[in-house]
């Protein structure tokens, strides 16, 4: 009983932690477009490190020419993500 009970903590700590860190998202969604820093790739060769937070907030929620919308919990976080990458 307790060690079921200690898994179910764990379980909600990491998730916890995973919805509350815009990098960890940004790497799971967006780096293989993107890549590590936001420095393009070939799938998305224009560099997105920087954009402003409002336009990559938009970018993901609405999408953007061929990237289509990405439905993730914490946009704004990653947003905010992308903004600070240099
Ligand atoms: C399947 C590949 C793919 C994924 C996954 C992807 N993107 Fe994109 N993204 C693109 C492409 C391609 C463009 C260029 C769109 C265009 O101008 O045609 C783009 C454009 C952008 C732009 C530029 C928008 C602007 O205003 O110019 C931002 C910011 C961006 N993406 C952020 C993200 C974020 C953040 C994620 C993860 C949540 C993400 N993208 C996931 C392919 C992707």
């Amino acid at each position: 009983m307790m060690k079921y009970l200690a898994t179910i903590l764990l379980v909600a700590a990491f998730a916890g932690t995973a919805y509350a860190d815009g990098a960890a998202t940004y790497a799971a969604k967006c780096k293989m477009c993107h890549g590590a820093a936001g420095e393009g790739t070939k799938m998305a060769p224009a560099p997105i490190k920087g954009k402003a937070e409002a336009d990559a907030l938009k970018a993901i929620n609405e999408g953007k020419g061929k990237m289509k919308a990405v439905k993730i919990g914490d946009a704004a976080e990653v947003a905010k993500f992308v903004a600070g990458l240099k």
